[in-house]
């Protein structure tokens, strides 16, 4: 089977190279793809926001299966289109890409099936949301109702700083993601990525992560798109992954199938474990980056034919097979991520990275220019390491990182802290 892939980042190479594992494919495009993609399939240009334009490619080329790596094509529409023109897609429709695209839809879901989350309000003026944050104090949280890049979200410490964010918001920091603010109690506990793969009607649990987003060692400076994860995430024991399947997944696979909008792909759920259990605090609707780069890895299955049964609605598998060890992803990022990353800069070595034993470079966000290799976005290589643990995983990926010379990148040093504590 003929297969596109959409994306460029880490994450899409880490699934073209799970792709290329199966038996089933036969060609794998990707649009446009990577210099780490070019090496194990062929890179296309598409653009990607004309939907017939991708249409006639997947006719020309014989592409059976299209599958969807970043959330603008998903909230664009692109599936429905590709739908419609009889071709199968793994994603979900524009319609069911609102549980990412619009937090308040997704808090309004929660509250009709009683999904575990933070209590919230949703507004559309600025003095309304005022009022109610004063009502319920700080520490609280504001966030802006639409995709905005990660960075919509305002945890505050104080009345002010909420209020502020407010003003931000309605004012048009994020353009039309700030048109609502949805603002919700302060949850405590330990976060985790949580991953199933979803067919319109049933839900498998593929794999846990946990990623750091800020930008310094000891989870210090600006929220990034995250700076390294690991898989597992040990606080996901086989008991609370069974309950977010019950508390939180099949809830919404339900309420999402009751309106009338199914939801196929890939949920990703950000939770907050507490002591009262794990709560939901958003979903995305695509795979995360770079949580991909960690849990593909481990997983045995054949995940082009787990794609194939989540598109055509027939995922009978009832559970995963993943390796018990840990991997761990370490982002190499352009100096001045994520503010003013600096790109064209020159990468050496990562040959060498990559013939370590265990050891996977991810391109990101780079280039090639003749025999060259430059820095072409903020996060640019994925440097990914298994190991028996994650101390041994860690130990390995900055061993790998050190035998790159890539004088104007920077990485955290302290990936995986928390999982090497527990
Ligand atoms: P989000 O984009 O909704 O995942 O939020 C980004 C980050 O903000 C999350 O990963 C959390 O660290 C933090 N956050 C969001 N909502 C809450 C909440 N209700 N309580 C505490 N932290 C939160
Ligand atoms: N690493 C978080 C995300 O992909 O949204």
């Amino acid at each position: 089977m003929n297969v596109l892939l959409i994306g460029s980042g880490g994450r899409e190479h880490a699934i073209a190279i799970a792709l290329k594992k199966s038996p089933r494919l036969g060609k794998l495009f990707v649009a446009p793809g990577n210099p780490g993609t070019a090496d194990i399939a062929e890179n296309v240009v598409l653009k990607v926001t004309d939907h017939q334009a991708v249409v006639d490619f997947c006719r020309l080329m014989k592409v059976e299966l299209v599958v969807v790596g970043p959330e603008a094509p998903l909230v664009a529409g692109l599936v429905d289109d590709l739908e419609a023109a009889g071709i199968k897609a793994f994603g979900p429709s524009k319609a069911a890409a609102q549980l990412e695209g619009s937090k308040g839809f997704t808090k309004d879901l929660c509250r009709e099936f009683s999904i575990p989350t933070a209590d919230y309000e949703r507004f559309t003026q600025a003095d309304a949301a005022k009022a109610y944050v004063r009502k319920k104090g700080a520490p609280i949280v504001v966030k802006a109702d639409g995709l905005a890049a990660g960075k919509g979200v305002i945890v505050a410490t104080s009345v002010d700083e909420a209020l502020a964010a407010i003003d931000l918001i309605f004012g048009g920091a994020f353009g039309a993601a700030g048109a609502e603010v949805v603002v919700e109690d302060f949850l405590d506990g330990e976060e985790a990525s949580f991953f199933a793969l979803c067919d319109g009607t049933r839900a498998l649990a593929l794999a846990s992560a946990q990623d750091h987003k800020r930008v310094f060692d000891g989870d210090k400076g600006p929220n990034t798109g995250g700076m390294g994860a690991y898989s597992p995430a040990p606080i996901m024991t086989d008991e609370m992954t069974a309950r977010v399947m019950r508390e939180i997944i099949e809830p919404t696979m339900r309420g999402m199938a009751q309106r009338g909008i199914p939801f196929k792909g890939v949920l990703f759920a950000g939770l907050m474990i507490g002591e009262a259990g794990p709560k939901l605090i958003e979903f995305n609707t695509r795979f995360g980056d770079p949580e991909t780069q960690v849990m593909l890895p481990r997983l045995q299955d054949d995940l082009l034919e787990l794609f194939i049964a989540c598109a055509n609605g027939e995922l009978k598998t009832t559970h995963t097979h993943l390796s018990s060890d840990t991997a761990l992803t370490v982002v190499f990022a352009a100096k001045g991520y994520p503010e003013a990353p600096e790109t064209g800069t020159v990468i050496e070595g990562i040959e060498r990275a990559a013939a370590m034993e265990s050891v996977t470079v991810h391109h990101a966000g780079t280039r090639r220019e003749g025999l060259r290799l430059l820095a072409n976005g903020g996060r640019v290589l994925n440097i990914t390491a298994r190991g028996a643990n994650p101390a041994q995983a860690q130990q390995r990926a900055y061993a790998a990182i050190d035998l790159i010379n890539w004088p104007g990148g920077f990485c955290r040093r302290d990936i995986g802290w928390r999982a090497i504590k527990a």
